[in-house]
């Protein structure tokens, strides 16, 4: 086989087989096809797209390129839970122990921050001792014994995706769907899930900027899934303004135990319902969504849910009494708000634009080595479709610097008030084959 005749097939129009997918891959992870050629391909898959086959080749074909985490040792069917990246995503915190409270086992692997949305990690260390290196035997055991437990990422998880990706973010083909679709559903599988339910973002914070390229995407992750044998079912959520009311790592976290309450804000509360029917019903906890839903309504209600993330911090080190005393969790010195200029409703707050306004103040990473400040963020008191008079606090910024002026700018440039307006759709659509 040849790399030359493979690129050419697939400029023409053609399919390309398994066996020719697979050539490329091995051959591209072992280094002994080059990146011209490869980028030549992307190129082409770019312009010519790929089939269904050859998108759950392709995933295949990358899972198989490294390291797989092997979860056969926990009972139970594994179902994970991927988000295409947002602001103030708060959903993971929330969806991990309330979903194990109904004794779906959570085995996560989850990142670091970087850039303008937050990792789940570094959220979860702003509680005193919480330990995400742990063993791949330890976290089998863990989730065994409660359910639930997360993990750095670790191993040597589908290099040829590792690759790719920096290949074609430097030579233009990243935004392919074919691409875009195999390259996430490889981390997931070889992350060892046996079921995945997918939040695809809509809106200015998120990578696909309209629904009908969310949709395109959503479409391509579920029947690549399907294809290969894992459950897959996908929502696509708003991410035009930032999810819930906190942006920032503690805030994050404080946000999560108040909806784990049950007095959390209304979209996070959503969304995570939304999700966690999806990840009961793929479990094979509930029959249908609607039953799904009562019970993780009853699991917030009854306390539950709460329990399981007090046991989730204890068991991986964290100290637990922060649940019910947040204010023990790092907060910043300074609190300044942020007021709205005129009467009307507010009809813009760009989620891009205000996560990297809490990038600035010190909640995320610029590079992959900045170092986080934990207590800093910003909560938004009013969301987009709310009402607001000249002098209401809009959000109040989380600082351990004095002079925020920069950052109070960047905010009035993200932030419209209009006279009218109205609250955008949470959930676009539900997408289940
Ligand atoms: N995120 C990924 O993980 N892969 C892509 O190709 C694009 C976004
Ligand atoms: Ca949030």
């Amino acid at each position: 086989m040849r790399m030359i005749d493979i690129i050419e097939k697939k400029r023409d129009g053609h399919a390309l087989t398994e066996e020719e997918i697979e050539f490329f891959i091995n051959g591209y992870t072992k280094g002994d096809i080059p990146d011209y050629q490869a980028s030549s391909l992307a190129m082409a898959i770019f312009f010519q797209d790929m089939n269904q086959e050859e998108r759950a080749a392709m995933t295949m074909a990358m899972v198989n390129s490294g390291d797989k985490i092997d979860l056969s040792q926990i009972k139970g069917v594994k179902v994970d839970k991927h988000s295409t990246g947002g602001v103030g995503d708060t959903t993971t915190l929330v969806l991990a122990p309330l979903v194990a409270s109904l004794g779906v086992p959570v085995a996560k692997m989850s990142g670091r921050g970087l850039g303008h949305t937050g990792g789940t990690i570094d959220k979860l260390e702003s509680v005193n001792g919480f330990n995400v290196e742990i063993s791949e035997q330890d976290f089998i055991k863990l989730v065994n014994e409660n359910k639930v437990a997360v993990i750095g990422q670790s191993g040597n998880l589908t290099p040829a995706d590792k690759k790719l990706y920096a290949l074609r973010d430097v030579t233009g083909s990243v935004n392919s769907i074919s691409l875009i679709a195999s390259s996430i559903m490889s981390k997931k599988i070889a992350a060892g899930a046996d079921a995945i339910v997918l939040d695809v973002k809509t809106g200015s914070g998120a990578f696909m900027k309209t629904l009908e390229e969310a949709e395109a995407l959503a479409h391509a992750m579920v029947s690549i899934g399907n294809n290969v044998g894992r459950n897959t079912m996908a929502i696509i959520s708003d991410m035009s303004q930032p999810l819930g009311r906190a942006i920032g790592n503690a805030l994050e976290l404080k946000e999560a135990i108040e909806t784990l309450k049950g007095q959390g804000p209304k979209d996070l509360t959503e969304l995570v319902l939304t999700l966690g029917s999806q990840m009961v019903v793929l479990a094979q906890k509930a029959q249908s969504l609607e039953e799904a839903r009562q019970m993780l309504e009853e699991a917030i209600q009854s306390g539950k849910a709460l329990e399981k993330f007090k046991t989730f911090i204890s068991h991986q080190g964290g100290d637990s009494s922060i649940v019910d005393d947040p204010d023990k969790l790092p907060h910043a010195k300074y609190q300044i708000h942020f007021q709205a200029k005129k009467d009307g409703v507010i009809t813009k707050m760009i989620a891009n634009e205000i996560g990297v306004a809490s990038m600035m103040l010190g909640a995320g990473r610029q590079t992959k080595d900045d170092k986080i400040d934990l207590g800093v963020g910003i909560v938004l008191n009013k969301k987009v479709g709310d009402s607001v008079k000249e002098g209401d606090n809009i959000l109040t910024i989380h600082s351990n610097k004095e002079n925020v002026n920069e950052i109070l700018d960047k905010l009035d440039e993200s932030i419209t008030i209009e006279e009218k307006g109205e609250t955008p759709t949470l959930i676009h659509k539900i997408i289940t084959e």
